[in-house]
């Protein structure tokens, strides 16, 4: 699939979960072991991060909540997704804390410093070589305390087995992780049903697929 294909399927996805009330149980938890994170106090600074924001239905409750968003997608359609349903005098108290880079996070030119970093189901669509410099770039733009909470896809996955996405052993993970605490590992496999619309578009059906991801909370260690 060329880059052009690629930004097409991902548009796609992005107009289909737009505003989706989603929650991310990986959000959750780390909600959960830093509470009140989400609630941050008026003169406090406090920085997303999301690679491959897509729809940003999770970021979008930040923002709301006094948070500075920087999301990172290679799908043009992710810019505004964020604002989307948003009441225009809110969007425009909002929007001076909401900055959108169109960029592969591969090659993402970051500035400033981050204290929480979001790339939930989407490392694992790009290539595993660039991994680690990924994780560097983002290491070198993170305050100790950060938190980066992301997703990764084992083996067994049938997008890695159909080499759409490449995977990562959970032995693997505090590898690449240097200079972070691993404060959580936490791998389901199960099979869910993916809806798709026929070529008719006539009805919506579902595929069944194995889906093998691996949520990691990792924390900047002070050094
Ligand atoms: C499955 S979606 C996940 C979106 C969102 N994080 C969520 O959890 O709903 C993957 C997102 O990553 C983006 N993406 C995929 N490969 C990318 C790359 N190499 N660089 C930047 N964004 C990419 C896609 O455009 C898409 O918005």
């Amino acid at each position: 699939m060329d880059i052009i294909d690629l930004e097409k399927k991902w548009n796609s996805y992005i107009e289909e979960t737009v505003n989706t009330n989603f929650k991310h149980t990986l959000d959750e938890v780390v909600r959960q072991m830093f509470k009140n994170f989400v609630k941050v106090g008026n003169n406090e600074c406090k920085r997303i991060l999301s690679l491959g924001i897509g729809a940003g239905n999770i970021e979008r409750e930040y923002l709301l909540n006094g948070w500075y968003v920087t999301g990172v997608d290679i799908a043009d359609k992710a810019c505004d997704a964020i604002l989307h349903n948003i009441e225009n005098d809110v969007k425009n108290r909002v929007i001076e804390r909401y900055e959108f880079i169109w960029s592969a996070f591969e090659e993402v030119k970051l500035s400033g410093y981050y204290n929480y970093v979001i790339a939930f189901n989407s490392l694992p669509y790009s290539f595993k070589e660039d991994l680690p410099n990924i994780i560097s770039n983002v290491n070198n733009h993170v305050l100790p305390g950060s938190v980066f909470a992301l997703t990764f896809f084992g083996d067994t996955h049938d997008f890695v087995k159909k080499t759409v996405c490449y995977g990562v052993s959970e032995e693997e993970i505090p590898l690449l992780f240097t200079g972070w605490e691993i404060k959580h590992i936490n791998r389901v496999i199960e099979t869910i049903n993916i809806p798709y619309v026929t070529m008719r578009k006539k009805k919506k059906r579902y595929n069944p697929v194995v889906w093998d991801s691996i949520d990691v909370i990792a924390v900047k260690i002070w050094r």
